[in-house]
């Protein structure tokens, strides 16, 4: 969809490219009410499941465990479920929109074998004091689902739930490999280099320790994703 507009003093016609998120006047809970919600694939994202078939990070996963994973804006809550399959003790899915949150208790019912190992709450990631510390947070379009001015919102409140030996990971997209490119200010999605995560996680005491480039297909989008671990290292 595009939009145009004209400027009387001005002689050029400006062309901005609407997302689907102007559909839905730019509300999630609007989005999910109404079905507007193209990422969707009803299914966990497969790359999530590489990584640690990879035995990457650093999890015992015996009986009992006590690892805690969290999910931030978790959409339709999939990825949760896998978190718990991979052995993680207690995983948590937040998401701003009710609707999305009814999804994912609907999730459980469906599969009740998640019953008291994963739960759901409806909050706003930014403000929330629901939430305690993890060792593990997983990000799959949530960075790209806001606005450049809330990153570091975005990156503080990863700090605030994150516990000292604990694991971000996210997943990369839209991916831009040029970290000096102008990126398409238009979104959601927003697009993204690798600088647009350092920027706001490194002065916070995040250090880089993995990335690969993954290949994954996902009905919308393009097919490739640039996926980082962040480390936490010393939080003063
Ligand atoms: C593009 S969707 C991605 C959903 C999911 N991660 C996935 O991959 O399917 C972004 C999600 O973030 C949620 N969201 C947006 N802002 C949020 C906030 N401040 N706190 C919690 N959730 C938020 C939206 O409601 C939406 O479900």
């Amino acid at each position: 969809m595009i939009k145009s507009s004209f400027n009387r003093n001005s002689k050029y016609i400006s062309i901005k490219k609407l997302s689907f998120f102007d559909k839905v006047d730019r509300n999630w809970e609007k989005a999910w009410q109404n079905n507007v919600t193209p990422w969707e694939t009803n299914k966990h994202s497969p790359p999530l499941e590489e990584l640690f078939n990879k035995n990457i990070l650093d999890f015992k996963f015996v009986p009992n465990n006590n690892y805690t994973a969290l999910v931030p804006g978790c959409g339709s809550g999939h990825d949760c479920l896998l978190l718990s399959k991979l052995g993680f003790s207690n995983v948590i899915g937040c998401d701003l929109s009710e609707t999305a949150v009814q999804l994912c208790s609907k999730l459980i019912i469906d599969n009740p074998e998640y019953k008291g190992k994963v739960d759901f709450i409806p909050c706003d990631f930014f403000q929330t004091d629901k939430l305690p510390k993890f060792d593990f947070i997983f990000d799959y379009l949530f960075f790209a689902a806001i606005d450049k001015p809330s990153r570091q919102l975005w990156a503080k409140s990863m700090k605030n739930h994150i516990k000292d030996s604990g694991y971000l990971t996210t997943l990369m997209f839209p991916y831009n490999s040029d970290d000096q490119a102008n990126l398409n200010p238009d979104g959601p999605p927003y697009e993204v280099s690798l600088a647009c995560y350092k920027n706001v996680l490194e002065p916070l005491g995040f250090e880089l320790i993995y990335n690969e480039k993954v290949i994954d297909s996902i009905l919308l989008f393009t097919i490739y994703y640039f996926k980082i671990t962040y480390a936490l290292i010393i939080l003063t």
